[in-house]
């Protein structure tokens, strides 16, 4: 259970009230059993059956229990489940049966012994690091991070009395240096957005434990499905629920998973006093997402493999960055850590931001976006965008260019998204288009 305190209301103690008539709220009931994870059942399995907590109505479909508060008994329930002798629900800020359901689920895919739900993963990033921290503590990143994060790190962190450590987080030599020093947690991302730079998550926690810190990985880019950093050793894992856990675009969420101490003794009150909770309607799109996330995250990773390889080999491509791919410096790593590729390639168009543009404007299937993980291909340019508040100096230092879009792929069919990409991109080199059009490769 990813929230015990928060678990399905169990019987009432005998200090509790005195005997109420029946009410219609939800229990567990026998079958929920069977709707919890089990480690006999594999991923698949677990995506559409783990967490399910059925009401007294037996609903197929997981309930969406769309209530702020809950009510008691009698006054001596409520004091009770205040002081933590009676485990029910007490108000959603702090614990919603259909945001548990989804937090045992993930708990599950990840193999984390608990989670805790957020509005978004911002939250989650916000909450994870500053449930390890305290003024004076010093933390360790590597530069290559999502933008937000980065601003964190950079602007937020510091006004506490956090110090923060920038390494390059390809070299592992740079990851020993900085943990020389005292530090109280690293945080870091795997592949990295938008540069897909990937960190050794094995030797990272090594060097992390050896220096008495803690791991926390944002897994946002690889999902469950195809990177699991606590089998590397990461302490806690935080994810962007608005991504590929939803996949279809619908609602912002976040989740942080880590060991059920750390969950119930430093995220709950956290989450419960600061407010970042998840929405139970979000949770209830959520837990739809999980039950298709395999399928999917494999799909588009296998059409991202062949898109990858398209691009390289297009005129007015001049770099594609994908970790499945032979020539990504550290495809021989990304393996290790990663079952496939995955969903999302970077890459640079001829032209720089004039190249970027003309042929972002002329896309027909594939949409801009600063999204990613959807059904829709969408594709954005960072230099302008989520990196934008970076200097030019450091988006140059982490491989941004003026020419650099994302693109994060979706459900389509593979050669469509081929044609799309085809036809936009001779917008950056209009001359060659028109000779190979002529020649009939063009459509
Ligand atoms: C790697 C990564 N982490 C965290 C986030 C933040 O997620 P959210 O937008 O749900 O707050 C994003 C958003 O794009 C991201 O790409």
């Amino acid at each position: 259970m990813a929230r015990p305190p928060q678990s399905a209301p169990k019987k009432k103690s005998p200090k509790s009230a005195p005997k109420a008539a029946p009410r219609a709220t939800p229990r567990a009931t026998k079958s929920d059993q069977a709707g919890a994870s089990s480690p006999r059942w594999r991923p698949r399995t677990n995506m559409v059956h783990a967490g399910v907590q059925r009401s007294q109505f037996g609903e197929t479909s997981e309930a969406m229990f769309l209530t702020s508060g809950y009510v008691y008994d009698a006054p001596e329930q409520a004091e009770a489940r205040f002081k933590g002798e009676d485990h029910g629900f007490i108000y959603s800020r702090f614990g919603n049966p259909t945001v548990a359901m989804f937090e045992q689920r993930l708990a599950a895919l990840e193999g984390a012994e608990a989670a805790w739900g957020t509005a978004t993963g911002m939250a989650a990033v916000h909450a994870a690091l500053f449930c390890q921290l305290k003024s004076g503590d010093r933390v360790v990143a590597p530069r290559a991070l999502f933008g937000s994060t980065r601003y964190l790190l950079d602007e937020i962190l510091p006004r506490f009395g956090v110090k923060v450590t920038l390494v390059e987080g390809r070299d592992l030599n740079h990851w020993r240096k900085a943990l020389k020093q005292r530090a109280a947690c690293v945080f870091l991302e795997t592949p990295s957005n938008p540069g897909l730079e990937i960190v050794d998550l094995a030797g990272v926690c090594e060097l992390t434990h050896a220096a008495g810190a803690q791991v926390i990985v944002d897994n946002v880019f690889a999902t469950p499905v195809l990177q699991r950093p606590m089998e590397f050793g990461a302490d806690v894992v935080v994810y962007s629920a608005t991504k590929h856990l939803d996949g279809q675009g619908r609602v912002l969420g976040g989740a942080i998973l880590g060991p059920k101490e750390f969950c119930d003794n430093k995220v709950m009150p956290f989450i419960r006093h600061t407010g970042p909770s998840m929405s139970p309607f979000n949770a209830w799109v959520l837990l739809k997402g999980l039950e298709t996330l395999e399928l999917r995250v494999q799909a588009s990773s296998q059409a991202a493999a062949a898109l990858a390889d398209f691009l390289a080999d297009h005129p007015a491509v001049t770099r594609v960055l994908y970790p499945g791919r032979a020539d990504h410096p550290q495809h021989a790593l990304a393996m290790q850590q990663m079952s496939s590729g995955g969903t999302l390639i970077s890459f640079d168009i001829a032209g720089g931001k004039k190249g970027a543009f003309d042929a972002l404007r002329r896309l027909k299937i594939v949409r801009i976006s600063n999204n990613l993980g959807d059904s829709k291909s969408l594709i954005t340019h960072p230099a302008t965008t989520t990196h934008q508040r970076l200097s030019a100096d450091e988006r140059a230092h982490l491989g941004i260019t003026d020419g650099m879009v994302r693109l994060s792929v979706g459900l389509e069919d593979v050669d469509d998204l081929k044609w799309d990409l085809d036809q936009a991109l001779w917008a950056a080199k209009p001359r060659r288009a028109a000779a190979l059009q002529g020649s009939g490769r063009g459509r």
